[in-house]
């Protein structure tokens, strides 16, 4: 089969990018991703690229050039899914917020309703693939949803689950560590890895393309996501340990990640991840292995959030106690407010919850991010309901400048690694503030020797400053 037609369901921070650099690459075949959310769809399509509705360093040029030739958006979910010969379904996955499994499993409402349109309007065969993440075992819903349509169209099923990480999306995508395709070990199913194998060869060398059987491909997703956590925790359990005994976090970090066994990645202390993705896979890992009855494994893995929980507390703590144990009424300044730099996500960002926390003990907050929009910032604190909207309008500004931000206040807590924050004229900010003048780094990217020189009075996430 030659595939010539692409729909993507789901233009989000997956669906976007993965399916614009997928049009780049494959200027043979027409990509169309398609969503219910209109608003998004019309960033989309904006002639201004700075109104895309994702911010991912790169990605402005490629849409810039793939889309109108061969990459479009569009709102006509029914027509495109008719046309295309392969459909990616890359809607969100969120934990659930009712019912049975609530605050753990994944909700895959949006998934079974992407499935019962794509077998209502769906009158050729077609290739379902998987990008979304999902519980291992997902692929046999779905294909019992398409195959009790009764309209004789038959369909592939195929689980392709997405590695890339926000803010390094483009360059993940174009040089992927590894792509990940499972199929069915019919006839038919092979076939249908190989046409989605033979897409990716437009630009991913062979050896770095892996097949397996279906199960292993949806619950790998979970596990890689897992894992990459996991190192989070373990050297923000180890930040708290070093900053009680004089070690710092950056050194043990520099020390063991030289052990190859051990690796140098993903071992930043900071003050929690964020992001859509962790949280919600590792609860739904967490709820999987419950369901099979592995308590053991269960308690194992959620024990990853409960580490990330605490860490972020006791980084709104350490601000309220060094503060002399209270903050009503006082200005803390926050730089970033994304769960990660050079995104504008926030989902799970960990400022979030540090914000909650210091608003209960009645600070007042001024946010600067580089690039997360203020309404987004108000509907994270409302998404929380810990206070009525007003009050959180009043108690938090939003500035669009670091040094207006900072003007007359006590303290300032850094939220998001942003490089520019590094480059900033920390004495000019010094001057109008408070004093004495905090920071609280909860990053570790600051020269805090630097800053003590100013007059700052310095924490450093898992350090003894
Ligand atoms: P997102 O919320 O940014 O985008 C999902 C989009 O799907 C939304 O725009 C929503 O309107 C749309 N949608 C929902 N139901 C729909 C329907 N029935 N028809 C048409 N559109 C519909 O989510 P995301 O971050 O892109 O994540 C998507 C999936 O990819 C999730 O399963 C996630 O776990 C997974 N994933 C995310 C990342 C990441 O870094 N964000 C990385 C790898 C995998
Ligand atoms: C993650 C996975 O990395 C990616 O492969 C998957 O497809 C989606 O989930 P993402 O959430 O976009 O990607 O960002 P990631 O770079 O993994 O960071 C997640 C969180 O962990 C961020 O809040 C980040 O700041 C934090 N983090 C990461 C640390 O605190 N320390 C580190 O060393 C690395």
């Amino acid at each position: 089969m030659n595939i010539k037609t692409i729909c993507c369901i789901g233009a989000g921070y997956v669906g976007g990018p993965t399916m614009a650099v997928i049009a780049q690459k494959c200027p043979h075949i027409k990509v169309t991703i398609v969503d219910i959310n209109e608003s998004r769809i019309a960033a989309w399509n904006s002639s201004d690229l700075s109104k895309l509705p994702i911010f991912e360093p790169g990605l402005d040029k490629i849409v810039e050039e793939a889309r109108g030739r061969n990459l479009f958006f569009s709102t006509n979910i029914d027509k495109a899914i008719d046309e295309a010969d392969m459909i990616f379904i890359s809607v969100n996955t969120p934990t659930k917020t009712y019912g049975k499994g609530k605050g753990m499993a994944a909700d895959l409402k949006y998934i079974e309703l992407c499935a019962r349109q794509i077998a209502k309007v769906s009158k050729q065969n077609k290739i379902v693939v998987e990008k979304s993440t999902l519980p291992v075992r997902t692929a046999s819903a779905i294909k019992n949803i398409l195959e009790n349509t009764g309209n004789g169209v038959r369909f592939q099923i195929l689980s392709n689950p997405e590695f890339l990480a926000e803010g390094t999306a483009v360059e993940d995508l174009l040089s992927p560590d590894r792509v990940l395709i499972g199929g069915d070990s019919s006839e038919e199913g092979k076939k249908a890895v190989q046409v989605l194998v033979d897409i990716y060869t437009n630009w991913v060398p062979k050896e770095r393309i892996l097949t397996t059987n279906i199960w292993s491909s949806e619950l790998s997703k979970l596990t890689a996501n897992a894992f990459l956590a996991q190192r989070v925790s373990s050297i923000n359990a180890m930040s708290e340990l070093c900053e009680k005994s004089g070690a710092d976090v950056n050194e043990v970090s520099k020390a063991i990640g030289m052990d190859s066994r051990i690796g140098s990645k993903f071992l930043k202390a900071s003050v929690g991840f964020g992001g859509s993705c962790f949280q919600k896979d590792i609860l739904n890992l967490v709820y999987i292995a419950k369901t099979y009855g592995l308590e053991e494994v269960a308690d194992y893995w959620e024990q990853v959030i409960l580490m990330n929980e605490h860490q972020k507390q006791r980084f709104s703590d350490r601000i309220v106690s060094t503060l002399y144990n209270t903050v009503s009424g006082k200005k803390i300044t926050f730089f970033g407010w994304a769960f990660k730099k050079d995104t504008n996500d926030t989902r799970e960002s960990a400022a979030i919850k540090v914000a909650d926390n210091l608003l209960s003990e009645q600070a007042n907050i001024a946010v600067f991010d580089p690039k997360v929009v203020e309404e987004r910032i108000y509907a994270d604190l409302e998404h929380l309901n810990s206070r009525n909207p007003e009050e959180n309008r009043t108690l938090l500004k939003v500035e669009n400048d670091p040094y207006e931000a900072s003007k007359e206040s006590h303290a300032i807590a850094v939220l998001t690694e942003w490089d520019a924050f590094k480059t900033y004229d920390w004495k000019r900010i010094y001057n109008n503030m408070n004093k004495p003048a905090f920071i609280f780094d909860g990053r570790g990217i600051l020269d805090i020797k630097a800053l003590q020189k100013i007059g700052f009075v310095c924490y450093k996430i898992g350090s003894g400053s």
